[in-house]
């Protein structure tokens, strides 16, 4: 099959979260599984253009209402091939996302752009692969204003959701920037009338299948409490409102050839691990302290991800227990304080280290004993499978992927991989990370519980066989 994927991130280039590395692997799973895969995505000016080889090999202009942009097309790579667009004057921002008044233009761009490729190319997809809201008026444009090309008689599109909250809406007067005047009466009509456009809903009306990255998620988002306000869109779609789990790239995410961390290890041999617990204290200024378990974060420090939990839970449990912490994450400043507060307050304890730092998240996944993920809602979350794989204890609210990945530890039975807590509350949290302290003071428990961890498997060879599925699925049926 030929399938097109257009998003705003894909490792290494450019990332701030999860998509990125979904990105960076089920294309080339895909074409690993004989697929015609490819890639759109804008060149943003913090992509590091020396990573790869960028090869020129078109100009066009796209043109979204009054507004032109002149665009170069560069291509890196072959398997799969990865076509980055480049216009400064969208993507000269120095980050990913903005909330400039133009923010709807710089993807809408993207979205005409991978279709102008298509035509160039003379490449027919069976399968646009939407990401997000930044790709998600493809499906109504796909259906209306291409359509009589050839090249997308067969197109199907997928819309991937991997975060609902990040809807894309802008006043309904960016209506001439979409091109897509003429069939206005596409657009939801009442949300117009309020003044409003919605690019993600659009998306869950017009694609030809919806899918989310975990099987949790997808039922939780077509229920009020986490629906934001589209779960009746959802449920109406409910029949091919599908949930995947994401894989792990463990080429990338693997104790045993881990190219980030100083001492490599296996299930077999845990004897790594602890060096490279020593290694990550002593780097970041920590005494290490053999038996001392170190707690690990990396994590966008968004309310999403949940940390106001830990105030003040962790400073009571930091006294009580001793344990030490290690925070790698970057975002909302009334987060960065409170970890700074910490790191304050425990000077031997704690370390947080403000920024986004890739060597630096292996490092933690590698040296850390227990990975504290709290998330109020969590589509899939990636850190809790990474965890596993390098024995690192995930700490886990029961929700969304959290709830589909981690297996609360039983210590009479010997099951489970994890602690996960029902109430998102200092309680609940509270009662996790003791529990988790109360095994790992009993090394027999502890060990079982790390074996069971890394003999899972989230690999892509099984997820990517879910998306082959549901593409093949997609492409049988008719349009939506
Ligand atoms: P989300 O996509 O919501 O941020 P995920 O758990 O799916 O959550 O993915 C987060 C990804 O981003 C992981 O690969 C994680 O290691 C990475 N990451 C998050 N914050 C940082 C950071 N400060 N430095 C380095 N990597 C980070
Ligand atoms: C989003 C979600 C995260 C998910 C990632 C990749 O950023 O917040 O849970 O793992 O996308 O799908």
């Amino acid at each position: 099959m030929n399938v097109l994927f257009v998003a705003s991130e894909m490792a290494p280039f450019a990332k701030t979260g999860g998509l990125a590395d979904v990105l960076a692997a089920l294309p080339a799973y895909l074409h690993r599984a004989g697929h015609d895969a490819r890639v759109v995505l804008p060149l943003y000016d913090t992509v590091d253009t020396n990573k790869a080889t960028f090869q020129a090999i078109m100009d066009f202009e796209v043109a979204l209402g009054a507004h032109r942009y002149a665009c170069k097309i560069f291509r890196v790579g072959a398997a799969p091939p990865v076509y980055f667009v480049h216009c400064p004057a969208l993507y000269g921002r120095g980050r990913l996302y903005t909330s400039e008044p133009d923010e709807h233009r710089r993807f809408l761009a993207l979205s005409f752009a991978a279709l102008m490729i298509c035509q160039r190319l003379d490449f027919a997809p069976d399968i646009i692969h939407c990401h997000d809201w930044q790709a998600s008026l493809l499906p109504m444009i796909v259906k209306t204003l291409v359509a009589k090309d050839p090249r997308f008689a067969r197109t199907r599109s997928l819309l991937t959701i991997h975060n609902l909250m990040y809807q894309g809406s802008f006043p309904v007067e960016i209506g001439p920037d979409t091109n897509l005047g003429a069939v206005s009466h596409l657009f939801h009509q009442d949300l117009m009338k309020a003044g409003r456009v919605n690019f993600l809903l659009q998306g869950i009306l017009y694609a030809d299948g919806v899918s989310t990255v975990s099987p949790t998620y997808a039922r939780e988002i077509q229920g009020e409490k986490l629906g934001g306000g589209l779960d009746g869109f959802l449920r109406a779609r409910s029949a091919t409102v599908v949930g995947i789990l994401n894989g792990v790239d463990y080429d990338e995410w693997s104790p045993e050839t881990d190219k980030h961390i100083p001492h490599t290890y296996s299930a077999q041999n845990l004897a790594g691990k602890e060096r490279d617990k020593q290694h990550l204290l002593t780097s970041l200024g920590l005494p290490y302290v053999p038996g001392v378990p170190v707690l690990g974060i990396v994590s966008r420090l968004v309310s999403q991800k949940g940390f106001k939990l830990l105030d003040p839970v962790m400073f009571e449990l930091l006294r009580k227990h001793g344990f030490q912490l290690v925070v790698l994450g970057s975002g909302e400043p009334a987060l960065e304080a409170m970890f700074s507060q910490l790191q304050r307050q425990f000077p031997r304890q704690v370390c947080f280290y403000e920024g986004f730092k890739n060597d630096l998240a292996h490092m933690i996944e590698a040296g850390a004993d227990m990975f504290v993920m709290p998330s109020i809602y969590e589509p899939c979350g990636l850190n809790q499978l990474y965890s596993l794989r390098y024995g690192t204890v995930p700490i886990v609210h029961r929700t969304g992927g959290l709830a589909d990945t981690v297996k609360q530890w039983n210590p009479r039975t010997g099951n489970g991989t994890g602690f996960a807590f029902d109430h998102h509350d200092g309680a609940g949290l509270r009662w996790a990370i003791e529990a988790a302290l109360t095994a790992y003071r009993d090394p027999k428990q502890w060990n079982r519980l790390i074996q069971n961890g890394m003999a899972e498997d989230f690999s892509w060879n099984a997820q990517g066989k879910l998306y082959e599925l549901v593409y093949s699925k997609l492409a049988n049926a008719g349009r939506h």
